[in-house]
């Protein structure tokens, strides 16, 4: 039986991914600060420790009897780093680097363990090389984005000087059920969807042009396994992303159209900082990492949908 942390498992995609590690017999370890997850998340039979990433001691202590670590926790929210600048860092960057500094702990006492992390499609900015491949320039305009590059800067750092063996995901818009519709920071298929059924008008920020590569969480959840089980790459990153363009104002309709409404839509001021196409090229996800294509945005659509219908979140 192998054993893993999952950091973040309390949240959107982590609870996906402690789902699925748990089918398979493994022991799934959860550390998770409970600022934006849930407990009622996490599936049966998980450990789950309440603490902080930024607890450097607290990290090492969880990492000394796992074979394995996906790092997701994070602040995930654009908009609280570029309010928050200091506070974002020290979670989504030194809290990283206290993940990968555990691991190099268990590398000296002779015990290798790999680190698969949550990166971000932020990292690539306002690079305009559509679709984005894993060598187009890295130009964050955020300081969320900044830190995910820092994550990857500190990942070759972790191989290169420590033999800590790692791999980044840059994940592009991800949506599925548990996405919490609450925050005014997640993601717009949850807020759009929310304001439906409760019979708002939804607001775009700016035009709706802008263009999203919407993944389905199954699909990142496949990624997050295929990286843990390669242990040939020791220090890589590749794009979490299906190739397809779609606008919000598209994609606002597909959420009306299932729900058959055709609501007025508002539009209010486009955010600071939203770059206006961000598109991944999945070359390399599906060729090197070998994972295959996932639903599509509309059937992923409909049972987010449908989730939400039933537990009313
Ligand atoms: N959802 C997306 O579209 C998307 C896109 C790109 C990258 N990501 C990255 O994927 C990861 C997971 O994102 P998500 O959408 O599931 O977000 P989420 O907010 O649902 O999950 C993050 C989890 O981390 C926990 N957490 C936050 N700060 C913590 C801390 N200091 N110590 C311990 N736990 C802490 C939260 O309580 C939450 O359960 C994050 O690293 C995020 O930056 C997400």
């Amino acid at each position: 039986m192998k054993s893993w942390l999952v950091t973040g498992g309390c949240g959107f995609i982590g609870s996906h991914l402690a789902e699925r590690l748990g089918r398979s017999g493994d022991r799934i370890v959860v550390l998770d600060d409970l600022s934006s997850g849930r407990v009622d998340n996490l599936p049966s039979g998980v450990e789950f420790v309440k603490g902080d990433i930024r607890d450097a001691g607290l990290v090492a202590e969880v990492m000394r009897a796992v074979d394995g670590c996906y790092h997701l926790a994070a602040i995930a929210s654009v908009a609280r780093s570029n309010e928050d600048w200091a506070g974002t860092h020290a979670v989504n960057l030194t809290g990283t680097i206290n993940i990968f500094d555990a691991a190099r702990a268990a590398a000296l006492s002779g015990r290798r363990l790999r680190v698969v992390y949550a990166s971000s499609a932020a990292v690539y900015g306002d690079c305009t090389d559509i679709p984005l491949a894993e060598t187009a320039p890295t130009r964050p305009l955020t300081a969320y984005g900044a830190d995910k590059l820092g994550c990857e800067l500190h990942g070759r750092v972790a191989f290169q000087v420590h033999g800590v063996p790692n791999v980044g995901l840059r994940f592009f818009n991800v949506f599925g059920p548990r996405q919490d519709p609450a925050s005014p920071y997640s993601g717009v298929i949850a807020i759009f969807a929310k304001a439906v059924q409760e019979g708002r008008a939804p607001t775009i920020l700016g035009d709706g042009k802008q263009v999203r590569d919407f993944v389905y969480v199954e699909g990142v959840v496949d990624a997050l396994t295929a990286a843990m089980a390669r242990e040939d790459l020791t220090c890589d990153v590749f794009n979490v992303c299906t190739g397809d363009a779609t606008s919000i104002e598209s994609l606002a309709r597909l959420i009306f159209e299932i729900y058959g409404t055709t609501p007025d839509i508002k539009h209010g001021p486009p955010r600071a900082g939203d770059i206006r196409k961000s598109v991944g090229n999945p070359h390399r996800l599906r060729t090197v990492l070998g994972v295959p294509p996932t639903i599509s945005v509309a059937d992923g659509m409909r049972r987010t949908l449908d989730w939400m219908r039933s537990t009313n979140r």
